[in-house]
């Protein structure tokens, strides 16, 4: 069989947290992952630049034979996800699929609360495209859902400042002013791919009931049972089980701080988009 390996495409690093929970659910696959590290990040550029990087990035997994790719970041599925599907998908092939992290999401999130009071953090872009909002508001009509953006956790995680004092005022600012709208909150959605490394840090300013959710394992479970109803598409992904890294980045870079979001060693190739 070719090599038709599963695409997981991020901004940069964050998206390697969702890989690892796919991998560990499908590991027989291949997969190939691209992270656009030399312009990241995303979260605070505006719908057209997103929307163009995003597409660019769908073009090369696709060259690569991938039939399938996840948009392993919340902004780009916030921005670009839906104008793909519906403007560019066709002319790549009627076969093939590029799928997002919100969708998948706002599907479950219902099932993590007892007050039926949910946060929303993330970057600017996802926050103030609202696609959260919509989403959930589709399938939990009755959800209260607040959003705050924290436009400066991801600068945190990129810069190794996780541990630092500066970083914990900006936890500790970002969580009141979420409260702040919603005292009711009992789950919390880290909508961005870099913020489950801060979870720790996270975790010490919530009181004790309130949920915190990453959207890995969510990912990983929805893009299992979307292969089980999609047959056609998954006899078409090749499971020799091999991971290849790239970065439009440095390789040394992201070798180094790709571990720590995959959680093994990362070996990655440089690539022009
Ligand atoms: N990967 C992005 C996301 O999930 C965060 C990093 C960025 O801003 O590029 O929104």
């Amino acid at each position: 069989m070719a090599h038709s390996p599963i695409g997981i495409f991020d901004s940069g690093y964050g998206g390697l947290t969702v890989l690892s929970k796919i991998h560990n659910l499908l590991p027989d696959y291949d997969y190939i992952y691209l992270g656009d590290n030399k312009r990241a990040p995303y979260g605070t550029k505006d719908f057209d630049t997103v929307y163009a990087y995003t597409l660019e990035a769908v073009r090369w997994f696709f060259g690569q034979g991938c039939p399938l790719v996840i948009l392993a970041c919340n902004t780009a599925s916030a921005k670009a996800l839906r104008t793909i599907q519906q403007n560019d998908l066709k002319a790549f092939g009627s076969d093939k699929r590029v799928l997002g992290v919100i969708r998948p999401t706002a599907e479950v999130i219902g099932n993590y609360s007892a007050t039926n009071h949910f946060g929303i953090l993330g970057t600017p872009g996802t926050v103030n495209s609202q696609s959260y909002l919509i989403e959930i508001e589709k399938i939990f009509p009755k959800a209260k859902v607040s959003q705050h953006a924290c436009p400066l956790w991801v600068d945190i995680v990129e810069e190794g400042k996780i541990e630092t004092d500066d970083a914990a005022e900006v936890i500790k600012n970002d969580l009141a002013a979420l409260f702040c709208q919603d005292a009711d909150i009992d789950c919390i959605l880290l909508a961005c791919t870099h913020y489950p490394l801060l979870q720790k840090e996270i975790e010490k300013n919530l009181h004790a009931g309130v949920k915190l959710l990453s959207q890995g394992e969510i990912v990983a479970q929805s893009l299992k049972e979307y292969l089980s109803r999609h047959k056609d598409l998954e006899q078409q992904i090749s499971r020799g089980k091999k991971i290849a890294f790239y970065t439009t980045g440095n390789t040394d870079n992201f070798d180094k701080n790709g571990s720590n979001f995959f959680g093994a060693k990362v070996t990655s190739k440089q690539v022009t988009l």
